[in-house]
């Protein structure tokens, strides 16, 4: 079958960190901020929300411009990597939440990759008959998982979910036209929580060690993604049987301007040919590329017919 994205939709909380506000925080500067990863400000979600509840809001908006009823959605993916609990999933929160009765639901673990990695999916199920109306969703709340007194780390992330129904399409030739999914263990230690798992189960004393909260190697990382991420699109863009010039809109994960640059110099191309919104929203992880993707396509930057490339990284390393 062929394959249309039929809605889309995103939410972003209302209070706004600044590099400012997190200048009263840590040792850094809105300077060094700015030059360093591109990022002006990111949402912070307020006492009352959750990943399932960002997700439900992205969600139903998605629904609505598909304008399908709850019930016409077969399949529900979350990508996160701050559900709201081990178990059950957040799909299982969001199905309750947008109304639907008769989805299986199901959580995606990948990290930063975890919403291409959740399209490639849906388009799969789509595109096999196994299902009609595939809803994915990226959403994170990141901020709860940040030690605030970790510099290399609390300035980069964000909160927010950004969502896409997949459905069959009565049009040929529809869908995902190439596909590069990889997953690097080598990096595995690079970007982690090192417990709450069942490794290193959450106790006082991990609480103590702050060893819930994300730890990165930040070089590293980024040497990971500039060296990966041009060559990852290539590949993608060979098996479609594109060329890079002839994509019209690439929607990176938002993880550091200075990475997309890569990504663009990468395949010797343009700025102008990379959706950027780093700076509003800092890395919202699996939600990045569906809040991108939301927003390009609301201020007109894309159009049925065009050819995009999503291309992200993340913690795993995946790709
Ligand atoms: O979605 C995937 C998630 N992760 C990423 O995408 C992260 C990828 N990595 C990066 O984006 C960059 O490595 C960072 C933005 C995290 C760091 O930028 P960098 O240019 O690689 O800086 P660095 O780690 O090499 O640090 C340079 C200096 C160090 O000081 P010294 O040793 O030169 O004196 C750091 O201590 O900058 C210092 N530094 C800071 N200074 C002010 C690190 N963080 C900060 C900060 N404010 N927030």
């Amino acid at each position: 079958r062929s394959v249309r994205v039929s809605g889309w939709g995103s939410y972003v909380p209302e209070r706004v960190l600044s590099n400012a506000d997190l200048e009263r925080l840590v040792d850094t500067s809105d300077e060094w901020i700015r030059t360093r990863t591109g990022i002006r400000e990111r949402r912070v979600a307020a006492p009352h929300e959750t990943t399932a509840t960002l997700a439900a809001i992205a969600a139903k908006r998605a629904l609505a411009v598909a304008g399908l009823a709850p019930d016409d959605i077969d399949v529900i993916i979350v990508a996160t990597l701050t559900p709201d609990y081990p178990m059950p999933s957040t799909a299982a929160l969001v199905k309750e939440a947008v109304g639907n009765t008769t989805a299986a639901a199901f959580d995606i673990a990948a990290a930063c990759s975890g919403f291409v990695f959740a399209y490639a999916t849906a388009d799969s199920y789509v595109r096999s008959g196994l299902a009609r109306n595939v809803l994915v969703v990226g959403a994170e709340l990141l901020t709860r998982f940040l030690d605030f007194d970790d510099r290399g780390t609390c300035i980069l992330f964000g909160d927010g979910a950004g969502a896409v129904v997949l459905s069959a399409s009565p049009e040929e030739g529809g869908g995902m036209a190439g596909l590069e999914m990889a997953t690097d263990p080598d990096g595995a230690y690079m970007i982690w929580m090192p417990s709450g798992g069942s490794k290193s189960p959450p106790s006082s004393e991990t609480s103590k060690r702050g060893e819930h909260f994300i730890r990165m190697e930040g070089r590293e990382t980024y040497r990971y993604a500039t060296r990966t991420l041009a060559a990852s699109a290539l590949a993608a863009i060979e098996r479609a049987g594109w060329t890079p010039e002839e994509v019209d809109l690439f929607i990176p994960h938002q993880a550091n301007a200075r990475i997309i640059e890569a990504v663009a110099k990468g395949l010797k191309l343009p700025m102008d040919k990379m959706f950027v919104n780093i700076h509003k929203y800092g890395n919202t992880s699996a939600a990045s590329v569906g809040i991108a993707l939301d927003e390009a396509v609301r201020e007109g930057r894309v159009k049925a017919g065009d050819k995009l490339v999503f291309v992200a990284f993340g913690a795993g390393f995946t790709s």
